[in-house]
């Protein structure tokens, strides 16, 4: 069975998480200008990096190179397509992060936002310790009692994400990081229209 992420159109995706009742992509971006520049970081790597939401921010002055990474190469086609601007400082690796077997660069910073939930700790832990980045970021939702994927017009394109979803909380995280040497250095919270919250949770070694 191919992972479910690769059959997921990206005008859903970004249809869903930009309805009114759900927000996250304009609260994610805000989120993101936060996490780019609170650590002073010349290297940055996003983890299941979908349309690139966030790469509007990044200075090439101040940032010199953004590793995206996702398993669907045409996430990351439209990545390249929207920021031409990056160009020689945006660099998409296609990969499967739950694969043991995938090469990852080093990077100072890793920003992985509701990515942890489809991959699982131990895999976060083995991509970790590939990359050895100083900083890493992390945004997971806080869900109320109606699930993880909330009610829209485009549920029916992620049916199959439960296949692959891993249940996650603050103290799960903050352990899977203490284990491999990270400690909780920052961690703010945004609530979104939905009862749902996204929480950052930063880590530094
Ligand atoms: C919920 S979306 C989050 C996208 C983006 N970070 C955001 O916050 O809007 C999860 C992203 O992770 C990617 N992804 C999920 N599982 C993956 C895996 N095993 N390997 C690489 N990317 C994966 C998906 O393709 C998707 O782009």
């Amino acid at each position: 069975m191919s992972n479910p992420w690769m059959d997921i159109n990206l005008k859903d995706y970004e249809g869903h998480m930009q309805l009114d009742s759900v927000q996250q992509l304009p609260v994610l971006n805000q989120m993101m200008h936060g996490q780019f520049y609170r650590h002073a970081a010349a290297t940055i790597m996003i983890l299941g990096i979908a349309g690139g939401n966030g790469l509007n921010h990044i200075d090439p002055e101040k940032i010199c190179k953004v590793y995206g990474v996702d398993i669907n190469p045409n996430y990351l086609a439209i990545c390249l397509e929207r920021y031409p601007s990056l160009a020689g400082v945006f660099e998409p690796i296609q990969a499967d992060l739950s694969d043991p077997e995938a090469s990852l660069p080093h990077a100072d910073l890793v920003i992985a936002n509701l990515l942890v939930e489809y991959i699982g700790c131990n895999c976060l832990q083995e991509i970790i310790r590939k990359v050895k980045p100083v900083f890493v970021s992390c945004i997971i939702q806080i869900n109320d009692a109606h699930g993880f994927v909330s009610q829209s017009p485009y549920a029916s394109a992620f049916t199959r994400l439960d296949e692959v979803h891993h249940q996650l909380s603050e103290p799960i995280l903050i352990g899977c990081m203490r284990e491999i040497g990270y400690s909780l250095c920052h961690s703010a919270q945004e609530a979104l229209p939905n009862g749902k919250k996204l929480l950052q949770l930063d880590f530094s070694l």
